[in-house]
């Protein structure tokens, strides 16, 4: 008999999340699948900031997960059991998995996908192909699309988001890349390995007028992943005509106790002609095929390139979810758990 070792949440987080919030559970993992749905055994989870704002007991976009239920999350598993016809035991899927060693799963109701077999590695399921490179896709084509001559700054440059978001906009044409990140190894792969233009420090006090410097001429299109200050200091920079993408706002924490951040230089879009647009990427849904078919032809033929930060064992998960707000990643932060064979 296999044994699932699982995280469910045990309490909720009241500012970051602590591993007291998770509890290991274990249960038998069953033999064969139930009619039409697939035992799957955990090879990688992905964690995007989002999962914080999960852990409260709010209403959002999507459900809160419920004290007692196994942690929601993404991953990439290999079928160990299949009682459905479209999907073979062997095979490696995408999946609603969850904190968990063995998910089972209903390709009806927890969103599988096959990984295509010609993928270069299967973590870019869930990087450049899963839901944060479908969020710089759809954030930089449909609301920033940047035309050619553009600059474009992108925050959270040297992560999974950011890092898409920035290439995707050289190669719809931008001119000019500007990125911030929190370390100078990070501005340097920002620079080196992503090829941005420029790379500034967000912790800089002097930010506002650093980019100033930075885009002289103005930001066409802010690709906004942090929100507050930082924000406030791209919204002063906007060009005439400027676009503002509101990806996300990872310095509040996700968390309902920080006192709100409020924007000094919002009054620049109206002298600017410059518009803000939020969107959710679930928003694009049924455009995720193609997308992805873009995505994964743009990394085969070396114009995207990704960093996968990856780390092991279950017990690192509720780590792996801090370290998005502690700037401990670089790149798509994974948990691997099991090796595909
Ligand atoms: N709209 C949507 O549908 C959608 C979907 C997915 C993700 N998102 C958003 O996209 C953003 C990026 O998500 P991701 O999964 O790609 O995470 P990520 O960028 O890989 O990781 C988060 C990074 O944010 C930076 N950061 C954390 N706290 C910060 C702060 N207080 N000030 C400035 N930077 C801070 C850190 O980098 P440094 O070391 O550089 O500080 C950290 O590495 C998030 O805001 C997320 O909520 C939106």
């Amino acid at each position: 008999m296999t044994t699932n070792r699982m995280l469910v949440l045990a309490e909720r987080p009241t500012a970051e999340v602590t591993d007291a919030c998770f509890e290991l559970r274990t249960e038998p993992v069953p033999d064969t699948a139930p009619a039409g749905q697939l035992v799957v055994r955990t090879c990688w989870l992905g964690f995007e900031p989002a999962m914080r704002g999960w852990l409260n007991d709010l209403p959002s976009y999507t459900p809160p997960v419920a004290i007692g239920e196994v942690m929601r999350a993404w991953g990439v598993g290999q079928v160990v059991s299949s009682s459905h016809p479209e999907f073979d035991e062997g095979s490696l899927v995408h999946a609603r998995l969850g904190w968990q060693e063995y998910a089972v799963v209903d390709p009806a109701a927890d969103e599988v996908l096959a990984v295509p077999a010609d993928l270069t590695s299967p973590m870019l399921m869930l990087s450049a192909c899963g839901l944060t490179g479908l969020t710089a896709y759809f954030g930089m084509t449909r609301i920033g699309r940047p035309i050619e001559g553009d600059t474009v700054l992108v925050t959270a440059a040297a992560g999974a988001t950011g890092s898409v978001a920035g290439q995707i906009a050289r190669a719809l044409g931008a001119r000019r890349v500007i990125g911030t990140a929190g370390t100078p190894e990070k501005r340097a792969w920002v620079r080196d390995v992503a090829g941005f233009d420029d790379c500034l420090d967000h912790y800089d006090d002097g930010i506002r007028r650093a980019l100033r410097r930075a885009a002289p001429d103005g930001i066409d299109v802010v690709f906004d992943n942090v929100g507050g200050s930082l924000l406030d200091a791209a919204l002063f920079n906007v060009a005439n005509g400027g676009r503002i993408v509101l990806c996300g706002s990872i310095s509040t924490g996700y968390r309902p106790e920080r006192p709100e951040v409020g924007l000094h230089y919002y009054q620049l879009l109206t002298s600017r002609s410059a518009r803000m647009e939020g969107f959710i990427v679930s928003k694009f849904a049924d455009e995720y095929t193609d997308a992805r078919r873009q995505l994964q032809q743009w990394v085969t033929d070396g114009q995207l390139r990704v960093e996968h930060d990856v780390l092991h064992d279950l017990a690192a998960a509720p780590a792996g979810l801090r370290r998005l707000f502690e700037g401990g990643n670089q790149g798509k932060q994974l948990l691997q758990l099991a090796e595909p064979h």
